[in-house]
């Protein structure tokens, strides 16, 4: 039995004033899966994680997460709900100590419903327990919690953006050029880092430029051009289509 969809866009349309960025955008992503979306510069990849996201508002079409209608929801609310977002440019607060970073992610952890029993573990016990994941994740961000994040690396800082996102334990985590910046070994590590988080169960919504990598990554792809699906399907066979193989990986 396929697993259960998770997030679906229906015929989005998004505009920056008179500039329509996404013209009639529909993707679906199930439960548990990595998605890729890949494509040219400008071709609506930010602006599809900001629409999913709630930052951009969508003119027309519809948006679904865990059979719930999001569209034109606030951006907190959707955070609530269980979507966080690595900005592309990771938008770390660079005087901000790593740990600061870090809890700053937590702004997004959904209210208990019924309120908070005596013997059930209190906020800064939940803060404790998602650092220390964020931290197996990324042992050096736990040597470098004292730390200005302005100070870290480029690769680090993008550690400490995935790691500030996952504060909120989502279900569902977007992400934005991942390895943009980044050298070939470290660009392989964050990679790693993707899939290690999605079979803890977080699915994951990847926008790339490195194709070959995304592709290899994820289950399913998506080629966005002028704001629309151009070519989707199962990435094994994306990497195999000439067309792609041309125009995306450079063949
Ligand atoms: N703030 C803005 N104001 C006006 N137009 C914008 C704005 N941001 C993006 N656009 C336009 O919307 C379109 C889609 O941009 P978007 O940033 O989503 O592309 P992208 O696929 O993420 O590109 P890249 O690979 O360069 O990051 C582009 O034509 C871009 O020029
Ligand atoms: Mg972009």
């Amino acid at each position: 039995m396929p697993a259960a969809e998770m997030l679906k866009l229906e015929d989005v349309h998004t505009f920056y004033g008179p500039v329509e960025a996404l013209k009639g955008l529909s993707i679906e992503v199930r439960q548990g899966e990595i998605v890729c979306m890949i494509g040219n510069n400008g071709a609506g990849k930010s602006t599809a994680l900001m629409t999913i996201s709630g930052v951009l508002k969508p003119r027309t079409g519809a948006i679904f997460f865990c059979g719930e209608r999001i569209t034109g929801l606030a951006p907190h609310t959707i955070a609530r709900m269980g979507i966080s977002q690595v900005p592309e440019g990771r938008r770390i607060f660079p005087k901000l100590t790593v740990r600061e970073n870090l809890e700053m992610g937590l702004y997004a952890v959904p209210a208990r419903r019924g309120g908070d029993s005596p013997n059930r573990s209190s906020g800064s016990d939940r803060c404790e327990s998602r650092l220390e994941k964020v931290f197996a994740l990324f042992p050096v961000l736990k040597d470098r919690q004292k730390q200005a994040g302005g100070t870290l690396s480029g690769g680090e800082q993008q550690m400490l953006a995935i790691g500030r996102a996952l504060m909120s334990e989502p279900k569902l985590l977007l992400l934005d050029e991942p390895s943009l910046g980044l050298a070939p070994l470290v660009a392989h590590r964050i990679f790693k880092t993707i899939q290690e988080i999605n079979r803890e169960g977080v699915t994951v919504l990847l926008v790339e430029q490195n194709a070959r990598a995304a592709l290899r990554l994820s289950h399913k792809g998506y080629v966005l051009e002028n704001g629309r699906v151009a070519l989707e399907g199962p990435s094994g066979e994306l990497l195999n289509d000439e067309r792609i193989r041309k125009t995306y990986l450079g063949e």
